[in-house]
């Protein structure tokens, strides 16, 4: 696991940025797995940049997201669908073909599930997967508890979950309970991550997940350390409780 503490925010982004920007021009027809949340916004508009100004090119880029809340379809302004047409896929030059989200709204939800990871398959799996980390340590929306799940999946959101992304939203009750999320297996199976974290508010969880060395259920990121290409790009903000 490669650690990066960054001066701030904007330089954090700067780094996500360069690091996906490099592995585009290396294979222009990557498959990225992207993340939606407040962390990656600044990585989103470095990138958009780059399209502006120096050309760089999505049209063979293929994208997977993490996740997608249950029930809100893709025009609800809630939605990730939305998010990530607004903050980055409307303005650079990807093919609506190459990008995939689960669909918040899919009938046979299991089948979609299912479907969804084939398509990944097919697609020779995730070459970088751009993650950010939850307080409680949920990377996509694998949230804490007995047992993590592997395949694509429907997810309960924790209460904790559900305050803090309320933020989003008019009301705590207006906040979805249910999303789908690629699972734990998916995320790892990506040939590289790069994990972000930024602001005070992610130092207890980075310095549990980077100060303990140990795996466990209870901290889904920490099954990371496992995996053989990470990279976590910190601020100084949320690396301020490393020991290490
Ligand atoms: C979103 C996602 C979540 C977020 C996490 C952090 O697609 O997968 O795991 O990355 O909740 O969210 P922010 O960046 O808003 O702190």
């Amino acid at each position: 696991m490669e650690i990066i503490v960054a001066k701030d925010y904007a330089d954090l982004s700067r780094r996500a940025c360069r690091i996906i920007a490099s592995d585009i021009k290396k294979k222009p027809d990557l498959v990225l797995g992207l993340a939606t949340g407040s962390t990656p916004l600044g990585t989103y508009q470095e990138l958009v940049r780059l399209y502006r100004e120096e050309g760089l090119d999505f049209s063979r880029v293929v994208t997977f997201n993490l996740d997608e809340y249950c029930g809100l379809s893709k025009d609800n302004p809630q939605s990730y669908h939305y998010y990530m047409f607004e903050n980055f896929f409307k303005h650079v030059n990807i093919k609506p073909e190459n990008i995939h989200i689960p669909d918040g709204t899919a009938v046979d939800v299991e089948s979609h599930c299912r479907k969804y990871d084939e398509e990944i398959a097919r697609h020779g799996g995730i070459d970088l997967q751009l993650l950010g980390i939850g307080h409680n340590g949920h990377i996509g929306f694998n949230e804490p508890g007995d047992e993590l799940l592997t395949v694509t999946h429907v997810t309960e959101l924790t209460p904790d979950t559900i305050k803090a992304n309320s933020r989003f939203f008019n009301s705590m009750d207006e906040v979805p309970k249910k999303a789908i999320t690629m699972g734990l297996g998916t995320i790892m199976q990506a040939k590289k991550i790069v994990l972000l974290a930024s602001g005070k508010s992610k130092a207890g969880i980075m310095a549990e997940l980077l100060d303990e060395n140990a795996v466990s259920t209870k901290n889904p990121a920490s099954f990371l350390l496992l995996h053989k290409d990470v990279t976590v790009i910190i601020d100084e903000e949320a690396a301020e409780l490393l020991k290490k």
